[in-house]
């Protein structure tokens, strides 16, 4: 099996973030996060783009692995 299955790689990701719009994009400013700011990347979280655990609800009734995107300064 490769990295990426190309069976499961074709549905939406998104499931209602913003449908609106032709394309959800965001901007953060970097002095803004702090020293450690958790992004979603399940298009769960009710404060997109930010990281609210709705992963964790996520992977446990689909079998998914997501998790968010950590930032951190050094
Ligand atoms: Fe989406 Fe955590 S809520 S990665």
């Amino acid at each position: 099996k490769t990295f990426l299955d190309k069976k499961t790689c074709g549905a939406q990701v998104n499931p209602c973030i913003r449908k609106n719009e032709a394309k959800v994009v965001n901007t953060v400013d970097i002095e803004e996060i702090g020293n450690q700011k958790a992004f979603c990347r399940c298009w769960r979280s009710e404060k997109f783009p930010y990281c609210d655990g709705s992963h964790n609800k996520h992977n446990e009734t689909t079998g998914d692995n997501v998790g968010p995107l950590l930032v951190k300064k050094s």
